[in-house]
């Protein structure tokens, strides 16, 4: 067996390999323990009857053990039964060095994200494509191109997204770079998906045996073997089929193409812990066209396991540049989900690609959300992506979804690594954000960051280019390593009042701390929350930066009726890039539904990242511990929150309705028509209801925060706020005046719990946005009640394993109701980890 071999090829100890066992889940159970470096998982295995099966993939210190099937967790009764003992006795046991374990479970989370949800009704009214006559200037340089390159592919004409010939500039832009020998030569790319037809005849000369492994049936080749079995393939074609008399082209058609299957039978933790590091010296980026259900009420993250290995990839795979993971963002929009309530789309570690179709509309199915950073082509208006199918010699016309547009993007990654394999995974991901190209820029909801870049929430950064992108990549300066500020836990513990109000929570970021966190600007923010609601759905989360920069972290989810919150659950935005990060963060969260679901905002805890000051002085993130988010006990003491409305009159300069001049005063005047002013209406007053009244459209977070304003609108909205803003003027002073007298009452640590009102309000976006949300709130309101009425007739109970963050959680819902995660040791074990990772700010 190959284990083997490499085992007596290497002349390693059986647990030094970094090689993967082969599971028989018939038969036996298998465990993963987390050891102390210096113990031996050989007396381990033996102290506890198992036996030892090698190190869980590149995982240093993770070991896989197995016995025979049984219903109990054994590893955990006997460490708890040992713990106990030990505890009576104070002695020390061999059993102390193992710090975690868990009993792994077969478990079916993940989607393709091909097959579609139907359209819904009157979208997208299909106009076939003959119609529209293609260019004769770009029908005769697609030519020139096929005849410089030698292309004679059968299909390439209809390969649109790569020379589309119609609607001009609708494609990757890819041809330039080609022609200049960039198309992939040295590059390798994994499709973990459901296999890949090593033989066809499209894919087997760029076909990379030593990259590619079938964890659903282990064995070497990740050959498709179920009948639905071609997702894998398809994908992979679009990266990486050969120039050749087949079918067509991939982006990066030079280069080498791995399978990873793990899609087509149920896999454990432990299997896509290794499976996502496999080959990592070797396979450069890892196209991952699936994910958690997009089903609009999944809220699910990958387990720690799989956490850990994406960190060690990201550490030490592709010699310590990075392992490239590219996710697809989902195809569950049209359902309202949204790509922040999928772990792995909104790790900092992934770039989320979602989708654009080739008349560079939003396809009704790709999904938004503040980690996506970036979109490209897919289907939508009656075409599809034309790729490689299963089969020595087949085609498919009809492969889309987000799906089809994360491999399109892993294949451009490819042309990018052919000329810069030094970039790390950062440098990567600086590239593709530098070198988007913003689209539609005239729907309203594009803000421009502090950079001076655009960021929709829709499309990211805008679509990737590749010609802009590989151009920038030959002259790229290589970023400094990566550093970062954990804020305190910040205890809130208030209820969330209903309606436009929400809570706004604010912490005050230094200088010092960021100085003291070596962090010299901003790359990814992350925000962990702990929430306790009746139904997640009616959640909203925005993060307002000190720049003013707005964050739509979580959008209301219509079909999400969990009752189980936020539970440690990790946001990310990507929105906040290149700011520096000094001063006010403010998280608002609201319950945008007047029902009898209400809610407690518990805690949350604020973490900035970015790249170093002072690279000398930069070290590796410590690897994730199994508590880094249970440590709550550091939270800051608790003060007064208020709720707040955000009625707000929309202006087309950000004006500051207190007029303190000092509050933001490197925020540009003439700012974005984001701008905002927003009023306290603290303590639930009567006072939004007038401004409900004449506000008309939404372009602020409440609801769907991406729903874009027309230019009339914004005209209309202008108007309408001359007669807002003398009310809010008015309003504003007086609730300045009261929160006056309100803070003399309340002594303010270093952070702060705040109202929302006129000097912070330039802070916040959206003036406009605000007013107008309250409208479309209305409106929307309506609708979400109808669709949760709707929906709870043939609601399934599908949700419950779904609920929480991590594979962990989820597993532990279905399969363990009474035990605890595991863990073995003092507590105190673990902080100084979560110390050393904390960077915790300047006190
Ligand atoms: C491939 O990599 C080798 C070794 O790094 C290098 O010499 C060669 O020029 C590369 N080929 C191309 C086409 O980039
Ligand atoms: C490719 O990028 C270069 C450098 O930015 C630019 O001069 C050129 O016009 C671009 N070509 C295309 C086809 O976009
Ligand atoms: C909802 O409100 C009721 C009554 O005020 C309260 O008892 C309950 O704890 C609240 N639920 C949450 C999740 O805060």
């Amino acid at each position: 067996m190959r284990i083997q071999s490499l085992v007596g090829l290497l002349g390693l100890a059986s647990f030094a390999t970094a090689s993967i066992h082969v599971p028989n889940y018939d038969n036996e159970d298998y465990y993963v323990l987390h050891i102390a470096p210096t113990s031996s998982p050989l007396d381990i295995a033996a102290t506890l009857g198992l036996t030892h099966k090698g190190q869980l993939g590149e995982l240093k210190d993770h070991h896989i053990f197995s016995t025979h099937k049984q219903e109990e967790d054994v590893v955990s009764i006997e460490l708890k039964a040992r713990r106990r003992r030990k505890r009576d006795a104070g002695s020390s046991d061999i059993l102390d060095s193992v710090k975690w374990s868990q009993k792994q479970q077969l478990k079916a989370r993940l989607e393709k994200r091909g097959p579609l949800p139907p359209p819904p009704a009157g979208y997208y009214p299909l106009k076939p494509r003959e119609d529209d006559a293609p260019v004769a200037v770009a029908v005769q340089r697609q030519d020139l191109v096929a005849r410089t390159l030698g292309i004679s592919d059968p299909i390439f004409k209809e390969q649109w997204h790569l020379m589309n010939t119609v609607q001009v500039g609708h494609d990757v832009n890819v041809a330039d770079i080609w022609m200049q020998g960039i198309t992939g030569f040295n590059s390798t790319v994994a499709m973990v998906d459901d296999g890949l037809d090593m033989y066809s005849d499209d894919l087997k000369d760029n076909y990379f045996a030593k990259g590619s492994w079938d964890f659903n049936d282990n064995t070497a080749e990740p050959k498709p073997r179920l009948s639905d079995d071609k997702h894998g393939t398809r994908c992979a074609g679009e990266v990486s089929a050969v120039k050749n008399n087949v079918c067509g082209v991939g982006v990066a058609y030079d280069s080498k193409i791995a399978g990873i299957r793990i899609l087509s039978k149920l896999i454990t933790d432990a299997d896509e812990a290794t499976a996502l590091n496999y080959a990592y010296q070797d396979n450069q980026i890892y196209s991952c066209s699936w994910g958690p259900p997009d089903d609009g009420r999944s809220m699910d993250a990958p387990g720690i396991l799989i956490k850990k290995a994406m960190l060690n990839a990201v550490q030490n795979g592709r010699g310590g540049k990075g392992s490239i993971y590219v996710f697809a963002s989902g195809n569950g929009a049209e359902k309202g989900d949204n790509c922040n309530f999928d772990g792995y789309t909104n790790s900092i570690y992934s770039i989320t690609v979602g989708a654009v179709d080739r008349k560079g509309l939003h396809p009704y199915y790709s999904e938004k959300c503040s980690a996506q950073l970036v979109v490209t082509y897919s289907s939508g208006s009656g075409d599809a992506i034309h790729t490689t199918d299963v089969g020595t010699n087949a085609c498919y016309a009809g492969h889309g979804g987000t799906s089809a547009a994360a491999p399109l993007a892993a294949g451009i990654f490819a042309l990018v690594l052919q000329i810069r394999p030094d970039l790390s995974w950062r440098d990567m991901q600086y590239l593709v954000m530098q070198t988007a190209k913003p689209i539609n820029l005239d729907n309203g909801e594009w803000q421009t960051t502090t950079i001076g870049r655009k960021f929709s929430h829709t499309f990211g950064y805008g679509k990737i280019d590749t010609n802009a992108t590989v151009e920038a990549a030959k002259t790229f300066k290589n970023v400094k390593p990566q550093a970062w500020f954990y804020s305190p836990w910040i205890h809130v513990n208030q209820d969330i009042p209903q309606g436009t109000e929400g809570l706004a929570v604010s912490y005050d970021v230094t200088q010092a701390m960021l100085s003291a966190a070596n962090l010299e600007r901003l790359e990814h923010v992350t925000v962990t929350m702990n929430v306790n609601h009746g139904r997640r759905g009616d959640l909203s989360v925005e993060l307002t930066s000190p720049d003013g920069i707005v964050s739509h972290l979580a959008a209301t989810r219509r079909l999400d009726d969990s009752a189980e919150g936020y539970q440690d659950w990790t946001f990310m935005s990507v929105v906040h890039w290149g700011e520096k990060g000094v001063g006010k963060w403010t998280v608002i969260l609201k319950d945008t539904l007047v029902n009898e679901h209400n809610g407690t905002f518990v805690d949350f805890h604020l973490k900035l990242w970015g790249e170093s000051i002072d690279a000398s002085n930069a070290v590796p993130l410590p690897m994730i511990n199994e508590h880094d988010d249970d440590n709550h006990a550091e939270i800051v003491s608790t003060t007064t929150i208020v709720g707040f409305t955000q009625a707000i009159t929309p202006l087309p300069t950000a004006i500051s309705l207190s007029g303190n001049p000092t509050d933001h005063p490197d925020r540009p005047v003439n700012a974005k028509p984001t701008g905002t002013t927003v009023a306290d209406m603290s303590s639930s007053t009567s006072t939004a209801a007038p401004v409900s009244e004449t506000s008309k459209v939404s372009w602020l977070p409440s609801f769907f925060p991406t729903f874009g304003v027309s230019n009339k609108t914004q005209i209309w909205i202008y108007g309408a706020a001359g007669l807002i803003f003398a009310f809010c003027a008015s309003l504003g002073i007086y609730l300045f005046m009261a929160r006056r007298k309100r803070l003399r009452n309340n002594p303010r640590d270093e952070w702060e719990f705040d109202l929302i009102e006129g000097e912070e309000a330039d802070a916040l976006t959206g003036a406009r946005g605000a007013a107008a949300g309250k409208k479309r709130g209305n409106r929307r309101a309506g609708e979400l009640y109808d669709a949760f009425a709707a929906g709870t007739d043939d609601e399934e109970s599908e949700t419950e394993g779904y609920a929480d963050e991590g594979g962990d959680e989820a597993e532990k819902k279905l399969y363990d109701e009474d035990e605890e995660q595991h863990v073995i040791g003092d507590e105190s074990d673990y902080e100084d980890i979560d110390e050393k990772a904390g960077r915790r700010p300047v006190k």
